[in-house]
């Protein structure tokens, strides 16, 4: 299904609509979202991505944590909204309902692919707690933006809202590590998952280099991805 599907209709005319109607039409699109096929589709992957086993052992009787996690993923926060409702930026990449979960689906399928090819050797758990768990930061990041009139902004409906700005990477790894204990390896292909955008990169990439090449396959995995859903922006 193509995500032009489930993205805000932005560009359509608010003109003649009250305020009232507006806000109407959003509670409307988030509902029938919500109630949608893709959505569960979405939670559904994330759901079956936590049941892998390793040695026989399913991933949430390792990193017990996982459980509460992915229930409090799809709990809605107080604009209504879930991990699995949430967009990955404001007006670029993945700037649609669940376009931020999607967004972690496709780097997990671009790493796990590029892990195989390239034998970079990282377990598979991790792999799958690195993809879908890297841009945990940006959960419950962004709020629909209502203008000083009251509508949904239709150039960028989301707007960023911070109450601990910790850094990116920095960001994912304290809240992942709020549920689960992260093995050394994870945090840094986390922590580094923006390499060459990073400010802080041109310091450490040596030292990171050194430990791992597959941080920079994850920045690659990453930035791929969200090239494919139409823009660079993070
Ligand atoms: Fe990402």
């Amino acid at each position: 299904m193509s995500d032009e599907n489930h993205k805000f209709d932005v560009i359509r005319p608010y003109g003649s609509l009250t305020k009232t109607d507006e806000k109407q039409k959003f509670t409307d699109e988030l509902k029938a979202w919500q109630t949608g096929a893709e959505r569960q589709a979405l939670k559904d992957a994330y759901w079956d991505a936590f049941q892998k086993q390793r040695d026989g052992v399913t991933m949430y009787e390792i990193r017990q944590g996982i459980i509460q996690l992915f229930t409090d993923l799809d709990a809605k926060n107080k604009d209504g909204l879930t991990f699995f409702d949430q967009p990955a930026s404001t007006k670029f990449h993945g700037n649609s309902l669940g376009g931020l979960a999607r967004h972690c689906l496709e780097v997990y399928k671009r790493f796990d692919m590029i892990n195989k090819e390239e034998k970079l050797g990282i377990p598979e758990d991790s792999v799958i707690i690195i993809s879908l768990l890297h841009d945990l930061c940006k959960w419950n990041l962004y709020h629909p933006k209502v203008t000083v009139k009251g509508f949904l902004d239709e150039r960028s409906p989301f707007q960023l809202k911070s109450d601990c700005p910790l850094g990116h990477g920095e960001m994912s790894i304290s809240k992942i590590q709020d549920y689960i204990r992260l093995a050394d390896i994870e945090k840094l292909l986390i922590r580094w998952h923006m390499a060459p955008y990073d400010y802080e990169w041109k310091t450490y990439q040596n030292k990171v280099r050194e430990i791992s090449k597959a941080v920079e396959w994850f920045f690659i995995a990453d930035y791929s991805a969200s090239l494919s859903e139409g823009s660079d922006d993070e």
